[in-house]
């Protein structure tokens, strides 16, 4: 609704507007009112056309009486179509005649019919005062405001400056107010016969082809054409433009509207911003001008003047326009942060009255006024992102833009966050940190230890990362930095860490049957302490001991027993990998040994454990030197043992150890015998000796049964039961 209302509003007032608005121009040279016209027509567009809105103007200035653009229309047959157009062809809607013009031709006065010639006069002389008195005093108020809209050209190409009027001008004034005062006269009129003899003829004023002229009081007569007045011509205001097209940085194709009439020529003008002159050239009729040599980015005024009789018409066409500027140069990021950009660029040659800077499709401050070397920060991107920035250089009325210079950039990456170490051993560490957003390319992570360099310039994809391999017990310096399209950099952040100790070498163990006692060598830094932890065959810790010492003991252990050793060196909380160890303890012997039962082939023996014992497995042993019989065995979870096919009669000899691992006890042993099964055996011997009698001396008897009892002795000893007697038979 608004819209339709303001479109109508619009058409309105283009209507007003294209209303042409006229101008007035007084010529002071005299010619005929058939040689004004003429001339009106070359020089302008006709004699005046006078209308109410503009009479006032029309006559000011007016000295003398002016030709003005009406003549009787001679071959029109009735009296009131003697009158109907203007010289250029309009209505005649207004009259503003003087009192007792136009002037009709009378028919010629017959004395004998007085009644009828003189109601004719009276009858029209009413009329036309009625519209004389209003005019005249209008025009006389408005007069000095008018100046400026009429102008007065002097002509110098034909007739003389004579043959003024201005005379009349003061006499007029005086009749006016008496042709006023006749108006009751018509009341008389008819009633009061006035004689007829003495009347002037009344048609001495009549003019045959008359053309009207205007006194200076704005009231118009009518002249004869043939006379010689100063004239009034007018010529509606032409509005036109200059169009401006295929603008370039220096050149633009100029075209106009051809002027009214008939033109001589056409002058162009073009002046820069500073108004200076840069062109003024006579154009000929041609109607379009390719304008070069022009700066970019300057502002330019064309001025095109239609020429007619030597006379710039009113207006001119004219318009301005500013040239392309340069596009920028040197476009270049001179510093990034990781949510900013700051751009430089420097002013193209030419004029350049602002910037337009966008990225990415997104305005930026729309327009900067800055001169010289320019440039701006650009704040609010989101970090580790490529950004598009486009310049254009613009004129003041932003009309023009350049053409887009562009760079391509990154911001920064953000800082790494939440970075951690887990997993500390003596030669690894385990980081982790939140991932940052955006097109991160990577992470550099450098390790450093006091000043030396462990790990350079690593670059990590993605966390979490192990460092490794890393000397044990270090304190460690870790950065970490984001990296984006390779080598842009976000912020730096540390962390500070230390790798577990080494482990101990040479862990070394040995044992007693109650006691275990374990050393090692210390890894090389000397600040960590140990942890030892004591096992039982596998199971759980039963002992744990912290010492900084390289060595320790624990006691009060089971015999025969396998323990196992781990030690841990400790640093700052952090442990070693471990290193293990196992050892047995030494074993106790079996006490009190005995023989349970015996017959004459098996023997079984019985024995305590030692006291304190974790696992009984016992060793038994037995032997017969003089059968060099052995038999051995291991007993496990029993404290007997039972010796089959012995020997009968034989002295054996039994041993028992405790037995852990490889290790053994010291023995305890017994001796037992089996049960004899007696035999006898005998055996003579002969005695023949040459001295006679000699084998009767039982001295000599019995020394030789001593020496046999001595041979079997060494023989047999005590390994068998045995015995041996003598029986003395004679005459054997
Ligand atoms: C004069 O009047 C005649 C008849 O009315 C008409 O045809 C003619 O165009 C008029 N001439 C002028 C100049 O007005
Ligand atoms: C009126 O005449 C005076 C003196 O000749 C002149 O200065 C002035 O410009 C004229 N005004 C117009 C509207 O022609
Ligand atoms: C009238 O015309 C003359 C000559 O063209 C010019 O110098 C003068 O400025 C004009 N005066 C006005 C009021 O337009
Ligand atoms: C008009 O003037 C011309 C020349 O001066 C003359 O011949 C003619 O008679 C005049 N006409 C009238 C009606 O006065
Ligand atoms: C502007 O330039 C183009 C190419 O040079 C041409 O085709 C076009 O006709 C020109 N426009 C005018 C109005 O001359
Ligand atoms: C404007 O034109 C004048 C005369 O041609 C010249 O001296 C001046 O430098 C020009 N100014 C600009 C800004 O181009
Ligand atoms: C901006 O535009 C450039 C070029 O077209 C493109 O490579 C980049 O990914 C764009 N960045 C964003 C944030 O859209
Ligand atoms: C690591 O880089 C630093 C500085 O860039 C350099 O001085 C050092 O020698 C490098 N160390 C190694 C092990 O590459
Ligand atoms: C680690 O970062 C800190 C600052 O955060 C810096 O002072 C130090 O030089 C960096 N160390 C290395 C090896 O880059
Ligand atoms: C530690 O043991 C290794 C081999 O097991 C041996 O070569 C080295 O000499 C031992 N070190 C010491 C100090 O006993
Ligand atoms: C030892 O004896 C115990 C109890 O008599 C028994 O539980 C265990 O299994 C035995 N061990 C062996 C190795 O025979
Ligand atoms: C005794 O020895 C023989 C032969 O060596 C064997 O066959 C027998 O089984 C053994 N007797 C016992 C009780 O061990």
């Amino acid at each position: 609704m608004g819209k339709l209302l303001l479109l109508i509003l619009t058409w309105a007032l283009m209507l007003m507007h294209s209303a042409a608005e006229p101008l007035f121009f007084h010529n002071d040279s005299t010619l005929t009112w058939d040689e004004a016209r003429s001339y009106c027509q070359v020089c302008f567009k006709d004699l005046v056309t006078v209308t109410p809105k503009y009479s006032a103007i029309i006559a000011h200035n007016v000295t003398s009486d002016y030709w003005i653009g009406l003549r009787k229309n001679s071959t029109g047959n009735s009296s009131s179509l003697s009158w109907s157009r203007w010289a250029n062809g309009d209505r005649l809607t207004f009259q503003n005649w003087y009192p007792g013009w136009p002037v009709f031709k009378s028919p010629v006065p017959k004395i004998d019919c007085c009644s009828c010639s003189c109601t004719c006069p009276l009858a029209t002389t009413p009329p036309t005062t009625t519209y004389t008195t209003p005019d005249v005093t209008n025009t006389s108020e408005t007069l000095e405001n008018m100046s400026s809209y009429t102008n007065v050209t002097g002509l110098n190409t034909a007739g003389t400056s004579g043959a003024s009027i201005s005379g009349l001008l003061p006499t007029s004034i005086p009749t006016l107010s008496a042709t006023v005062a006749p108006i009751p006269v018509e009341a008389t009129c008819g009633k009061t016969p006035i004689p007829v003899p003495d009347l002037p003829d009344p048609n001495a004023n009549y003019i045959e082809d008359s053309c009207v002229a205007m006194l200076s009081i704005g009231a118009w007569v009518e002249k004869n054409c043939t006379d010689l007045l100063p004239f009034i011509c007018y010529e509606d205001r032409f509005s036109g433009k200059v169009s401006v097209d295929n603008v370039t940085a220096n050149s633009a194709l100029l075209t106009w509207l051809p002027g009214p009439g008939v033109i001589n020529y056409y002058r162009l003008e073009v002046t820069n911003l500073t108004g200076g002159n840069m062109l003024t050239q006579n154009m000929g009729l041609t109607l379009k001008y390719s304008l070069g040599d022009l700066s970019a980015g300057y502002k330019y005024t064309v001025t095109v003047f239609a020429v007619k009789c030597g006379r710039d018409i009113d207006d001119p066409q004219k318009t301005s326009f500013y040239t392309i500027p340069n596009k920028v140069v040197k476009l270049s990021v001179t510093m990034q942060t990781n949510t900013s950009i700051t751009l430089s660029w420097d002013r193209p040659e030419g004029n350049v009255d602002l910037y337009r800077v966008q990225y990415n499709g997104t305005e930026q401050n729309t327009s900067m006024k800055i001169v010289n070397t320019s440039g701006m920060e650009i704040d609010r991107l989101n970090p580790a992102t490529l950004y598009k920035f486009s310049v254009w250089a613009g004129v003041n009325d932003i009309s023009k833009w350049s053409d887009e210079s562009t760079v391509n950039e990154y911001t920064k990456p953000g800082t790494v966050s939440d970075l951690m170490v887990s997993d500390n051993t003596d030669i690894s560490l385990n980081l982790s940190w939140s991932r940052l957003p955006g097109e991160i390319s990577g992470y550099r992570v450098v390790a450093t230890n006091d000043s030396n360099y462990i790990f350079n310039a690593t670059v990590v994809k993605q966390p979490p990362f192990k460092i490794e391999p890393l000397p044990p017990g270090t304190k460690i310096t870790v950065n970490v930095t984001a990296q984006v399209n390779g080598s842009l950099e976000g912020g730096t952040v540390q962390v500070v860490s230390y790798t577990a100790p080494g482990p101990v070498s040479n862990l070394t163990l040995s044992s007693t049957n109650s006691s275990l006692t374990a050393h090692w060598i210390r890894t090389a830094d000397n600040f960590s302490s140990f942890t030892v932890e004591l096992q039982l065959d596998g199971g759980p810790v039963i002992k744990t001991a912290n010492t900084s010492d390289p060595y320790t003991t624990f006691t009060g252990l089971k015999t025969a027993a396998k323990y196992g050793v781990t030690v841990y060196s400790v640093s700052g909380g952090l442990r070693s990998p471990p290193v293990n160890s196992s050892i047995f303890t030494l074993p106790s012997p079996p006490s009190n040994p005995s023989v349970v039962s015996n017959t004459s082939s098996q023997i079984t023996f019985q024995w305590i454990a030692p006291q304190n014992i974790a696992t009984a497995e016992y060793s038994v042993r037995l032997n017969s030197s003089f059968w060099t019989q052995t038999w051995s065995a291991v007993v496990n979870n029993k404290t007997s043992y039972m010796f089959n096919n012995l020997t009968s009669g034989t002295k054996y000899q039994f041993e028992v150890r405790t037995k852990a691992g490889d290790l053994l006890s010291d023995p305890v042993s017994l001796t037992a015998y089996t049960d004899a099964q007696l035999q006898s055996i005998s055996f003579s011997m002969l005695c023949s000796s040459a001295q006679p009698l000699h084998c009767d001396n039982d001295t000599i008897r019995e020394k030789v049964f001593q020496k046999l009892n001595a041979r079997l002795i060494q023989l047999l000893g005590d390994s068998v039961v045995w015995s041996i007697t003598k029986q003395q038979s004679e005459n054997v």
